[in-house]
């Protein structure tokens, strides 16, 4: 095809289409060679969260972008997925924690099942009697707020406490102080402000029990049992009782109708 002779001098015209193209490729360019030491640093960054939880817990199996602050305890068998944030907890043996969770302030028994975006001790702001929420006026933990006092009298947390075999549905939200009985459910998008029974099942907002899992009778006995304190071995040996509660029961010495 003949070229058009004024084309040359069109091409480099700053208005041109191919001028605009060089344009773009060029800014790609740039942004490419600042993004990529930006990627790195943020990979490095969330690498390293990670880097660090397992290093300080290597018996923990941790995902991406996890983090456990030192004042957290872990028996064996624990695994948090990725993304999730935990702070001065304690978590018992077999318990996984489901991504992009944040547990804090609180000590999760064995055998737990916690869902992906569970919020557990979320931190309490005053509300009764001051001026102002804003933890600048009596936070001593300075998470951010421009300090202006420290005052210790004022609860900025409550300890929460699970008990084993407990699991959390999804995006449930356990409020501080609360305290979960062994065997209790939590449904999904729960906000859990009271305690809950043993076996009980709890869901909504705020949560109400919807039933208990099992007959008081069944209950007092697997309590008594508490399974979650024997060793792995044991366990594995009865697990194909697990499914039926009144088999697992007469195997310990009792009918589920005694
Ligand atoms: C709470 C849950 C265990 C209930 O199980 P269930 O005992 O079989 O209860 P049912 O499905 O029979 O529902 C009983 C009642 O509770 C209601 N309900 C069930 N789950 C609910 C929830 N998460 N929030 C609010 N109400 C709920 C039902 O609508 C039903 O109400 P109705 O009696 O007025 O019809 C279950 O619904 C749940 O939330 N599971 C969590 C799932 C999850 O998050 N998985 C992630 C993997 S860890």
């Amino acid at each position: 095809m003949k070229r058009n002779s004024n084309q040359g001098a069109l091409d480099s015209c700053p208005g041109s289409k191919k001028a605009f193209a060089r344009k773009r490729r060029f800014l790609q360019g740039v942004f490419a060679f600042l993004g990529l030491p930006a990627a790195l640093l943020r990979l490095a960054r969330n690498e390293g969260r990670s880097r660090y939880a397992r290093w300080r817990y290597p018996k923990v199996i941790f995902g991406e972008n996890c983090s456990a602050d030192e004042h957290c305890k872990f028996e064996e068998g624990v695994c948090v997925f990725g993304g999730t944030v935990l702070a001065r907890a304690s978590i018992g043996r077999n318990t996984y924690i489901g991504c992009n969770s944040v547990v804090s302030y609180c000590e999760i028994g064995r055998f737990c099942s916690i869902g992906p975006g569970v919020r557990i001790g979320l931190g309490i702001h005053p509300t009764r009697g001051v001026v102002s929420t804003y933890p600048g006026f009596y936070s001593t933990r300075k998470i951010g707020a421009k300090g202006f006092r420290d005052d210790p009298t004022i609860v900025e947390y409550r300890h929460v406490t699970i008990g084993n075999d407990v699991w959390i549905g999804a995006n449930a939200l356990v409020m501080d102080g609360v305290a979960l009985g062994h065997g209790a459910i939590v449904g999904a998008g729960a906000v859990v402000t009271k305690d809950v029974e043993p076996y009980c099942i709890v869901a909504g907002v705020p949560a109400r029990t919807i039933r208990k899992r099992l007959s008081d009778y069944e209950v007092a006995a697997l309590l008594k049992a508490a399974w979650w304190d024997w060793d792995d071995k044991l366990i594995a040996d009865r697990a194909h009782l697990f499914s039926r509660v009144d088999e697992f029961l007469q195997t310990m010495g009792g009918g589920a109708s005694a």
